[in-house]
């Protein structure tokens, strides 16, 4: 299951550290080529050479080695890994990599780290539920870092409650997840929009909306992080995919993006579209900057844009699946299921905007979504992160019925 897997296995200053003897054994009897990295703290627990004996490499703690003088590229390191796993993670190495605070190889590492990146938690109960640790537990939760929850049980100051490491075979078992999960879109294309669209009025002025794009580019991070190969076609955000594999194409207006969303959907299995894109557009664009005259009112006219869902719409075959977004303020179920038949979509995502949760420039959103045959999947408020797992979870039923992938 890990066979040829590369995986960086940091190890920090706890008690638990034992225990990531076994994780070790675990990892690479399943067959993944694992390299540790130890803290200083990390040392006193155990020894090094507990670590090199069982993955057949030299353990790295330090920035250089202290016989050769061979420098440790964590950059390097960071290109081999597929997968980093810190077991046990300590408070201190958790609020360092919340932090940025790369004082050791570890955090280096982590700084540097292109791969996933996931943690188990060790620690004493009254530090694991301190606002402090919790916060940054949800700061490298926003950051996209896994995290194993701790297990409650018998802690090694004798007291009892959650913050013991998770057992190594829970998680090995998360990391054979992992990597399973990573594979389930493999061979499918996406096509994704993003973010607002600006509709030019003259040199200095556009006509635009308040789309962070957030919810389209987790889609697209999504997409990927399973196997999928992405085309993510964004209006202008600040936001930014978090792998160079994503294909982006930055546009502007909503006519770009469609130009741009027709040349790629002909090679899609899948196209979700996340955009709020501007239903109409300013008639004439002035070359030169509109001054200010004397009238009290100016007017505006503006023309439609093409609906790219509704015009992809007429153009899917039986193998591709699209998937809507509706932001409503009112009929919500009506409107979106009404643009489910009009677009021609699979799937509708709802998201309300009477819900505090949801909505533009939230962290969090709250969906519910539909597909053809009416039935309904609602979602509790969660991270737009998660949000986007959930939607790729349901619509993945379709892309199995399609054939695209085998379930
Ligand atoms: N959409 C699109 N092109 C447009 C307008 C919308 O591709 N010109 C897509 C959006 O990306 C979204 C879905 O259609 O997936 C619904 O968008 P929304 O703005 O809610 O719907 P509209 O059809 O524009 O309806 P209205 O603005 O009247 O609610």
């Amino acid at each position: 299951m890990l066979n040829g897997k590369h995986i960086v296995l940091g190890i920090t200053g706890g008690i638990a550290a034992y225990k990531s003897v076994v994780l070790l054994r675990l990892l690479v009897k399943n067959g993944a080529e694992v390299q540790v990295v130890m803290t200083p703290n990390a040392c006193e627990f155990v020894r090094p050479l507990t670590f090199s004996t069982l993955s057949g490499k030299p353990v790295i703690t330090q920035f250089f080695s202290a016989n050769s003088g061979e420098w440790h590229s964590h950059v390097d390191l960071g290109i081999w890994a597929d997968l980093f796993v810190i077991a046990p993670a300590t408070a201190s190495t958790i609020g360092k990599m919340a932090n940025g605070i790369a004082d050791n190889m570890l955090v280096t590492t982590y700084l540097s780290a292109k791969e996933d990146v996931m943690i188990a938690p060790a620690m004493d109960l009254d530090m694991w539920r301190h606002p402090s640790t919790q916060r940054n537990i949800d700061c490298l939760k926003k950051d996209g870092v896994i995290v194993i929850q701790p297990d409650a049980g018998e802690l090694a100051s004798g007291l009892s409650g959650k913050g013991r490491m998770a057992e190594p075979e829970i998680i090995l078992r998360e990391i054979k997840e992992y990597f399973r999960r990573k594979e389930t879109l493999k061979g499918i294309k996406a096509l994704v929009t993003a973010g607002p669209t600006y509709e030019k009025l003259d040199p200095v002025r556009f006509i635009g909306n308040y789309s962070s794009g957030k919810m389209g580019f987790e889609i697209a991070d999504e997409l990927h992080r399973r196997g999928a190969e992405v085309t993510l076609i964004s209006g202008p955000v600040s936001v930014k995919p978090y792998s160079d594999e994503i294909n982006l194409i930055g546009v502007e207006s909503a006519r770009e993006m469609y130009r741009e969303a027709l040349k790629c959907f002909p090679d899609a299995d899948l196209a979700v579209f996340a955009a709020a894109v501007a239903d109409y557009a300013p008639e004439k664009i002035s070359e030169l900057k509109i001054k200010r005259e004397n009238e009290e009112e100016l007017e505006i006219k503006l023309v439609r844009n093409p609906d790219i869902a509704a015009e992809l719409g007429k153009r899917k075959t039986s193998r591709q699946i699209t998937v809507g977004f509706a932001l409503e303020t009112h009929n919500e179920k009506e409107n979106a299921l009404k643009k489910l038949k009009s677009k021609n979509l699979d799937w509708i995502v709802l998201n309300s905007l009477q819900d505090p949760e949801a909505g533009f420039m939230k962290e969090t959103n709250k969906v519910t979504i539909w597909n053809k045959e009416n039935s309904k999947f609602p979602f509790e408020a969660k991270s737009k992160r998660e949000v986007a797992s959930d939607i790729i979870d349901v619509i993945s039923q379709s892309l199995e019925k399609s054939g695209s992938i085998v379930g």
